[in-house]
């Protein structure tokens, strides 16, 4: 069984194996710079383990791995244009190094690439990665819009905001796993299992990145630091804090955008650990880690094969980045 490491690299030589550079360049070099800026590859990863647990080899998996983290990729591109930031991995968001009309083309164009990488399967396979692949993109941009649209209102319940993660963030990750499982041929029970472990998985790891938002460590979460509350982002921290903040303090702050954000961000965040918000957040990312874990009890394979995800679930949670 393969190293987590190894499956990275693996998925990096593929990458490199598929040439971007066409022309014209104004197109195609932005797609190469936000593909190769680094990130986690987490999505890939998780198409390959699921393949490689399923049926013991990932090599099939990889034109489905690296459909997911073109789309991945390409609703970073646009995401960054939508929540105004200047900051990915460590760099220069595309949008910022080129122009807003370059971060819109070179986005769609991704999105074809990605569609039309799951060409490379057998008609059998095609059709249902194709159909699982439209289903989580059109949720992806559902989950894009309740966020845009939370941000106006002061109405937000932590049951509109679950829903809204699961869709932005969640069900991509349960799609990567339930590729993995299509390429394996796996039935559809199975299928199924495997994509609520990475759904919920996904809900961990959207908390965890609300969380590492405002509490990161600016050196090295390659994001912006405090984007969330500039852009009066209804996270799990906010909505929390708003239930226990008898102030009325931090709705006064999310309704004002201030010209130096940073007394902003200090001070919401003084209030989220002040509120117990911070904690219960922290409690919630284990709860939802466990969930997805627990859904990996019925899927009918050695306790060793699920040791893989749990593993890579663990590492995830961990991170700073
Ligand atoms: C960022 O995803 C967008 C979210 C859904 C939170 P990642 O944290 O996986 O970003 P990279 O690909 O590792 O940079
Ligand atoms: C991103 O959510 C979800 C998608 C890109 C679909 P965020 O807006 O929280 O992601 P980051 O923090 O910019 O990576
Ligand atoms: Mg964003
Ligand atoms: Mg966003
Ligand atoms: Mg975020």
């Amino acid at each position: 069984m393969d190293s987590l490491a190894q499956y990275k690299s693996d998925f990096l030589d593929f990458l490199k194996s598929y040439d971007i550079n066409e022309t014209p360049e104004q197109l195609y070099k932005p797609i190469d710079y936000i593909l190769n800026l680094g990130g986690k590859r987490m999505r890939p990863i998780l198409v390959m383990m699921s393949a490689e647990i399923f049926s013991g080899q990932h090599k099939q998996a990889m034109y489905a791995a690296l459909a997911v983290e073109m789309f991945h990729n390409f609703s970073l591109v646009h995401d960054d244009i939508m929540d105004d930031a200047p900051l990915r991995r460590g760099q220069k968001t595309v949008h910022e190094k080129w122009d807003l009309n370059t971060g819109i083309l070179s986005g769609d164009a991704m999105l074809i690439l990605a569609y039309q990488l799951f060409e490379h399967y057998p008609d059998e396979q095609f059709k249902p990665l194709a159909k699982l692949f439209s289903k989580t993109a059109i949720e992806v941009c559902e989950g894009q819009q309740y966020d845009i649209d939370f941000e106006q209102r002061d109405d937000v319940s932590i049951e509109e905001y679950l829903k809204m993660i699961e869709f932005k963030t969640a069900v991509l990750v349960g799609a990567a796993l339930q590729m993995g499982a299509i390429v394996a041929n796996q039935n559809k029970h199975t299928q199924d299992l495997i994509y609520d472990f990475g759904k919920n998985l996904g809900i961990a790891f959207q908390i965890q990145d609300d969380y590492l938002d405002a509490f990161g460590d600016p050196e090295k979460f390659g994001k912006q630091v405090g984007g969330d509350i500039i852009e009066n982002k209804k996270t799990y921290l906010y909505l929390k804090a708003l239930e226990n903040d008898s102030s009325g303090q931090l709705e006064h702050l999310f309704s004002i955008s201030p010209k130096n954000p940073n007394s902003k961000i200090e001070t919401v965040k003084s209030l989220y650990n002040s509120t117990g918000a911070t904690e219960f957040v922290k409690k919630e990312i284990k709860n939802y880690t466990q969930k997805a874990y627990k859904s990996l009890d019925d899927i009918g394979i050695p306790q060793q094969q699920k040791e893989i995800l749990i593993e890579f679930g663990d590492f995830l949670m961990n991170r700073s980045v």
